[in-house]
């Protein structure tokens, strides 16, 4: 049985943007009818170019902003936050990690901080309690004790994603938004980062929403991929699919944006997997 653990249905949003002194305001539609969903333990990357609305979906599935119409669930949950609040316990269910770790952290809390802080708002448990979970968490995301008490700025890039994505597990979600969380990553670290949330999402049980500019990079984390482009879908399919056989020209073009040995080195290996399956072997 599937068990969607997020879903939207037409989901549009407009952005009203002022028309200065004697202009009129503009309507700019940043998403036109959105169709999505994605089974509990699974991946879906949200790929497309810059300005097509991938954060401002990513925004809305996270209750950040209200959609301007169209329907989303989550948990099985109809949500529309212009409308109700959102309980304590829907947001605890759905966390988002940003590109820039740097902006997304007080400066002035200590990691520590940061991690027992939601615990504080969120739960009963007392402060040795916190302060164990939060060390628990350190260690799940690779860092370790002694960073707890160390402020943001004493930590690398890499390490600083760490900590965002450390903060946004600390009350178990079941959903995590993850929007362009290695795009301000050196290569190496973009690895690394991939490596962990993939570990953390088959440990953790844990769905992922990834948005991401780059092909490259959800290739090995997604199952499911949309392609989006000024505001609409215009491509989905599994990874093997959309990776194998883009159907639509952007889609191509987007490949063609993205290290060419990449797409020919995935193509080779699955079309090796798929002559081992036909071999029977
Ligand atoms: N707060 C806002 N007010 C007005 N327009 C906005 C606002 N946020 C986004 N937009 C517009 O909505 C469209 C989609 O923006 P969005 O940030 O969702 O794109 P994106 O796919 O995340 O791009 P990027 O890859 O650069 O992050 C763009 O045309 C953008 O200019
Ligand atoms: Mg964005």
């Amino acid at each position: 049985m599937s068990d969607i653990v997020a879903e939207g249905r037409k989901i549009t949003r407009d952005y009203i943007i002022p028309g200065g002194m004697f202009g009129k305001p503009r309507t700019v539609q940043a998403l036109k009818g959105i169709d999505f969903s994605v089974e509990r333990g699974k991946t879906l990357a949200l790929v497309g170019e810059s300005g097509c609305g991938k954060s401002t979906l990513a925004r809305i599935i996270t209750m950040i902003d209200p959609q301007t119409s169209g329907e989303l669930k989550l948990g099985g949950h109809v949500v529309d936050i212009a409308r109700h609040r959102p309980t304590a316990e829907m947001r605890r269910r759905v966390q988002i990690v940003f590109q820039n770790p740097y902006g997304s952290l007080n400066p002035r809390q200590k990691v520590g901080d940061v991690l027992t802080e939601p615990l504080q708002l969120n739960t009963d448990l007392s402060a040795s309690d916190r302060r164990d979970k939060a060390h628990d968490m350190l260690k799940k995301v690779g860092l370790g004790p002694e960073h707890y008490e160390r402020y943001p700025h004493m930590f690398s890039g890499g390490q600083r994603q760490r900590i965002a994505i450390a903060r946004a597990l600390i009350l178990n979600p079941s959903l995590l938004v993850l929007d362009e969380p290695v795009s301000a990553l050196d290569l190496s670290v973009q690895a690394q980062i991939l490596n962990l949330l993939a570990d953390l999402q088959d440990e953790l049980q844990l769905t992922y929403i990834f948005v991401s500019h780059d092909l490259s990079v959800v290739r090995y984390i997604c199952d499911e991929i949309m392609v989006m482009y000024f505001g609409e879908v215009v491509e989905r399919g599994t990874r093997d699919e959309v990776f194998t056989d883009p159907k639509h020209d952007y889609t191509k073009t987007l490949f063609a944006a993205t290290p060419r040995a990449d797409v020919d080195h995935i193509r080779a290996r699955l079309a090796a997997k798929q002559a081992r399956l036909a071999a029977g072997g």
